[in-house]
């Protein structure tokens, strides 16, 4: 089957119909959710906290992403893949922020590119469109502002609202072909997806946006701790990895492993 298209999702939301995003970083894991049916993947600098071991994104840099970037779009045919932009790399102006997109397109082989903001990043958005790179936006809680925002906490609350909705609106007015919703109350999420025409992803922001995604190791129970409220955990492969590992670990103190089968005469 043919590759999914920005206009694809587009589609989906004229027609009502609901998709799901997930987050990728490897090659295995991305070819299984393109098996699995996901339409879009995200190499989301999440990857800073559950890949890299930080505890925030703002560390990560484009090159971790463009290395992460490869690696999914290497397994995938059919996935649209979004290249995420890290914190330093579109901020300074329109022009940082292309040079930068370019690389995720060119080097790691993306087919869109997120960055976080709203009206604040219209000027990126709208010279990287012009330029012929779909940008996902994304709003609400913008983690890599977490230490401006004062931690994770949800957003467009009280007279927020208004300035949620503004973002929203200008970032499609910028050429956006989406948007994520982080941690937005779900009444307002639902709002901004009615008054929009271009797909909402929401990400802790309820049932009413027009898709989801969420980080595939929280979804999956491979994140260690807690995770956040918004997260449906549909496996524990914490628990069976490490079940895994120490099963092997016992087997090679026992002598049960290698066998026979396992060596070559
Ligand atoms: O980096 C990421 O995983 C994200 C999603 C949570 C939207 O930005
Ligand atoms: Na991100």
């Amino acid at each position: 089957t043919a590759r999914v298209r920005i206009h694809h999702l587009q589609q989906a939301k004229e027609r009502g119909e609901k998709w799901a995003m997930l987050t990728a970083y490897d090659t295995n894991s991305a070819a299984v959710f393109e098996e699995a049916g996901i339409p879009v993947l995200l190499v989301g600098d999440s990857a800073g906290n559950v890949v890299l071991g930080y505890s925030s994104t703002v560390p990560v840099t484009l090159d971790d992403i463009l290395l992460l970037t490869k690696a999914v779009t290497r397994s995938t045919k059919r996935v649209l893949v979004v290249g995420d932009m890290p914190f330093g790399t579109y901020e300074a102006g329109p022009t940082q922020a292309l040079e930068n997109a370019m690389r995720l397109m060119k080097e790691g082989g993306a087919q869109a590119v997120k960055l976080e903001g709203g009206i604040r990043v219209a000027p990126q958005i709208k010279l990287l469109t012009e330029n012929g790179i779909p940008v996902m936006a994304h709003i609400g809680f913008t983690p890599q502002s977490e230490h401006a925002l004062g931690g994770f906490r949800v957003q467009g609350r009280g007279a927020g609202a208004d300035q949620l909705m503004a973002d929203a609106q200008a970032v499609q007015d910028a050429g956006a072909f989406a948007v994520v919703l982080e941690m937005v109350p779900a009444e307002l999420a639902a709002q901004v997806t009615k008054e929009l025409s271009i797909p909402t992803i929401g990400i802790g922001a309820g049932a009413d946006c027009d898709a989801q995604v969420l980080v595939w190791p929280d979804m999956a129970g491979f994140t260690g701790g807690k995770v956040p409220r918004f997260v449906k955990k549909y496996a524990d492969l914490r628990a069976e990895l490490l079940r895994a590992a120490r099963e092997y670990a016992e087997d090679v103190r026992t002598g049960t492993f290698p066998g026979p089968e396992h060596s070559f005469e």
